[in-house]
């Protein structure tokens, strides 16, 4: 019975995965205690922040911050991010052995004029020949799975998002993850999950959807109208991790969101104890969003950069709320 029931959803590769949500890498919010957060709630594995190799490939500290990682959250994917072929294949072989993470995925998404200008992150997809390059001496230079994560293409004109999964795959790459914007649309309202339909149809891989999951519904429609084999959800994350384990956010009781708040700071606060505060005051704004705090209240917590304080801050606004909904 136990076989039965631990059977995996998936495989990449050959790692087994466990679960169809899995929280999106992003800059600045999915760091290692929010990812173990995220694996708790049922994310089906990490993938770190973007690893800048263009510019910090053997910068100690930054490696160290973003390639650190809990054991409890593997299948931990380690994600590259440049525009030479050679140099990623290098740093990958270095990730692996250094780090021993469970897969690299490569980032063929990222807008930003800082990463797309200078020809890495999106600006790959308007170069397949380059794409070719990375994904076959990236899958030589590893043992372990490489996966890739792509959007439509550079601009409505040029949508190739088929031509740049199949060069991946065909090359060794295990997976692919498409954000379903071209780098025109950035972060825009349209999101076209019709094409995630059309890659899935298409690949010999699993397909993992991306773009605009706010809820377990829109989670679900995403499944029925793509059949992509798992959904990945960013930004809505940061206001409620829950979903990775299929609750909207009213379904939360407030018992579970002053928790796991306290939990995060503290986690957050043994990583990095010299600058866990700052960072951790998105996500309680995030999390406190929905009881509509007095500014001043919401203004205490933002504020406050005593790790103590801002505890008992939290508790205290807690029991307020506690008291007024018992009454
Ligand atoms: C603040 C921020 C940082 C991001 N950083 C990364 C990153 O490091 N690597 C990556 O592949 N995508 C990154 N993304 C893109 C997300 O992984 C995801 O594709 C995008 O946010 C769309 O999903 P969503 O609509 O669920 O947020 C980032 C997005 C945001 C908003």
């Amino acid at each position: 019975m136990a076989d039965i029931e631990n059977k995996p959803d998936f495989y990449i590769g050959d790692i087994p995965i466990h679960g169809r949500l899995i929280l999106a890498p992003m800059d600045g919010l999915s760091d290692a205690t929010f990812r173990r957060i995220t694996r708790q709630l049922g994310s089906a594995y990490s993938v770190s922040e973007f690893i800048n190799t263009l510019d910090f490939a053997y910068s100690k500290v930054y490696q160290r911050k973003r390639l650190f990682y809990h054991e409890e959250e593997r299948p931990f994917v380690a994600q590259i991010l440049d525009n030479d072929a050679g140099r990623m294949a290098e740093n990958a072989a270095y990730i692996e052995e250094r780090f021993k993470p469970d897969m690299i995925d490569v980032n063929l998404g990222c807008p930003a004029r800082t990463v797309a200008g200078r020809g890495a992150g999106s600006a790959c997809m308007k170069n397949p020949e380059l794409v070719k390059q990375i994904f076959e001496q990236v899958c030589k230079a590893v043992s372990i799975p490489v996966t890739v994560k792509i959007r439509l293409g550079w601009d409505d004109n040029s949508m190739n998002y088929l031509e740049i999964a199949s060069i991946a795959v065909e090359r060794g790459a295990k997976a692919v993850a498409m954000h379903a914007r071209t780098t025109k649309m950035a972060f825009g309202k349209t999101v076209r999950w019709e094409h995630i339909g059309i890659l899935k149809r298409a690949m010999p891989v699993p397909v993992i959807g991306n773009g605009s999951v706010t809820t377990v519904a829109e989670a679900k429609r995403m499944f029925e109208e793509t059949g992509c084999d798992a959904v990945m959800i960013g930004r809505a994350a940061k206001a409620n991790p829950w979903l990775f384990s299929w609750r909207d956010r009213e379904e939360v009781p407030m018992e579970e969101v002053f928790y796991l708040a306290k939990y995060q700071l503290r986690q957050m606060l043994e990583i990095n104890p010299e600058n866990a505060i700052m960072p951790f005051r998105k996500y309680l704004k995030a999390y406190l969003e929905p009881y509509n705090l007095p500014r001043e209240e919401m203004k205490r917590l933002l504020t406050c950069s005593d790790a103590e304080s801002l505890v008992e801050l939290i508790d205290a606004v807690h029991q307020r709320l506690k008291a007024e909904t018992e009454s």
